[in-house]
């Protein structure tokens, strides 16, 4: 019995070391973690469990069979992160560089079978050069099984990856479906092809920064949620995502104890917007003077930053925020913001987190670009969003509802459920000089003075239709309010709608506009 003891202690060992001393040592050189240092910071104190630390893989191909480590470059298992189960698997760089095995796959699918049936989030610290080029094909189907798993549970438990290396190939497809992508700044990846094959292929010449860095998949592709200054960062960053969400799509979010009286008024918003209608203001300013202090937690910060979303709580309770950010091109709508406000409106909605909107968007982005890569399309999405949406949702119309983005931006028509405006709200058609060009054309091209005419005309549309009252008067806003009174008044109608039942028709899925 004991030398049974002492074998296993000693495999056990043999796992925890991944792929020897000398590896780990490499991957600190680089500014990196090991996997299970990386699951030590992520978990509570002592509360892994692990599940196939020992499986190897069988392979033989290029040597293959020279090369067996215990667990086979993944660590997969469950924990808790501030005392809520979760699922995770952490790929290891330092085990032929976290490459994609059959065994890996075989892991990764139980423990997603197990997150799934349990109904807790799933979280993958990646770091994996892709599928194992020695294991051929069964790589390659093996990311089939992890895909289809990733899709199963897609809106019924949060899955949150984290991106902690060089990652290719199918490690970045499977983040990919996932609902959050975290980078870190200086030591994160994701590409499909590496740099060497884009010069075979195409000839360019690019870096792996370049290609797929922190920066480019924060700002441009859109591909990652969230950037962290290291690893430490990144892991911290799930901890603070998971307290605004369920354990599953059955529960609501865990509110925590209000900490920001609910009666409070903010003086400052009743003059923050300026009184010239084209001077930027900060949307955020609106957003932090009324969710509870500090609480504003940004997804896609760096991306399409006309539009800002994110995580905030009212009295402690989570909530989405959807909003346009005058002090970034106007806040206009385009192809990009509707795609980040789309896809987080399906989260809050998969998640049961009430949406508050606030609106101040001059309207879509008129041009040909825009036109020929599908804002129409894109748009599209917002509106579908908004609409499918079956959880609380309140807007407040801020300044400019101009035109389709009026009723886009979650207009009380499209289910919303309660709509506010403030004083200073301007809900029309479309902008004055663009509206009196096309109603009064004639009369200008034979007038005297057109500069001054137009002039008198746009001053009188702006009379009529620059303020929220038309809309109140016929119901399309339910309440104008004093900018000041916002949180009270947000606070209250959360409280009444927190029982909300809405449900969809039955159906095998919509067919949202991709
Ligand atoms: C097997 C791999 C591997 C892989 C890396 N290694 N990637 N082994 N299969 N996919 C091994 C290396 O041989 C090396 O072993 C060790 O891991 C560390 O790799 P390095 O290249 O030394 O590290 P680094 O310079 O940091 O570069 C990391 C890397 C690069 C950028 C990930 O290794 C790379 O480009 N790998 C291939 C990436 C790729 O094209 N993958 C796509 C696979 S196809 P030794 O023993 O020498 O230290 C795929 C399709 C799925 O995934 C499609 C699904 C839809």
């Amino acid at each position: 019995m004991d030398d049974q003891i002492t074998k296993l202690r000693e495999m056990r060992d043999q796992a925890l070391m991944g792929g020897g001393a000398e590896r780990i040592e490499q991957q600190h050189e680089r500014g990196k973690l090991a996997a299970r240092e990386r699951l030590g910071l992520l978990l509570d104190k002592d509360s892994f469990q692990e599940l196939g630390a020992l499986a190897t893989h069988h392979a033989s191909e290029f040597g293959l069979d020279q090369q067996r480590y215990p667990g086979d470059g993944v660590i997969t298992g469950f924990g808790k992160i501030n005392g809520r189960r979760v699922a995770v698997y952490a790929q290891d760089f330092t085990v032929l560089g976290g490459s994609f095995s059959e065994v890996q796959s075989h892991k990764i699918c139980r423990i997603q079978d197990l997150a799934l049936e349990s109904g807790i989030p799933i979280i993958g610290l990646h770091d994996s050069g892709g599928a194992r080029i020695q294991e051929g094909v069964r790589s390659l189907a093996a990311y089939g099984e992890v895909f289809t798993r990733n899709v199963m549970a897609s809106g019924v438990i949060p899955q949150i990856s984290v991106m902690l290396g060089p990652c290719a190939g199918g490690s970045v497809y499977s983040p990919a479906l996932t609902d959050f992508v975290i980078m870190t700044r200086q030591t994160s990846f994701m590409f499909l092809t590496g740099p060497e094959v884009i010069k075979t292929v195409t000839g360019e010449d690019v870096s792996f920064r370049d290609l797929g860095g922190t920066l480019v998949h924060n700002t441009k592709s859109g591909v990652a949620h969230l950037a962290a200054e290291n690893e430490n960062q990144a892991l911290e960053l799930v901890k603070l995502l998971l307290s605004y969400l369920p354990q599953n799509g059955t529960e609501d979010p865990p509110p925590l104890a209000p900490y920001d009286p609910p009666n409070r008024m903010s003086e400052v918003l009743n003059t923050l917007v300026p009184e010239n209608e084209d001077e930027p203001y900060d949307m955020k300013e609106v957003i932090n003077a009324v969710f509870d202090e500090n609480s504003l937690f940004e997804i896609h910060p760096y991306y399409a930053r006309n539009a800002i979303t994110g995580f905030a709580r009212l009295d402690g309770y989570s909530v989405g925020v959807v909003a346009n950010q005058p002090a970034f091109l106007a806040g206009v709508m385009d192809i990009d913001s509707s795609d980040k406000m789309a896809r987080f409106i399906r989260i809050c909605n998969a998640f049961n987190v009430p949406i508050v909107t606030f609106v101040d968007t001059p309207g879509f982005l008129p041009g040909l670009e825009q036109e020929h890569y599908g804002v129409i399309r894109h748009g599209a999405k917002v509106i579908y969003a908004y609409c499918e949406a079956t959880v609380p949702k309140i807007s407040v119309v801020v300044r400019k509802a101009i035109g389709g983005a009026y009723i886009a931006m979650s207009s009380k028509q499209m289910r919303t459920d309660l709509a506010f405006a403030w004083p200073t709200a301007q809900i029309a058609v479309m902008g004055a000089e663009g509206a009196i060009r096309i109603l009064h054309r004639r009369e200008l091209q034979t007038a005297a003075d057109p500069e001054q005419l137009e002039q008198k005309f746009i001053d009188e549309y702006r009379r009529k239709f620059y303020n929220p009252y038309v809309a109140a008067d016929v119901g399309q806003i339910d309440e104008i309010i004093e900018p000041r009174e916002t949180r009270p008044r947000l606070i209250r109608a959360l409280e009444v709608l927190r029982t909300k039942v809405q449900q969809n028709p039955p159906k095998k899925h919509g067919l949202m506009p991709v």
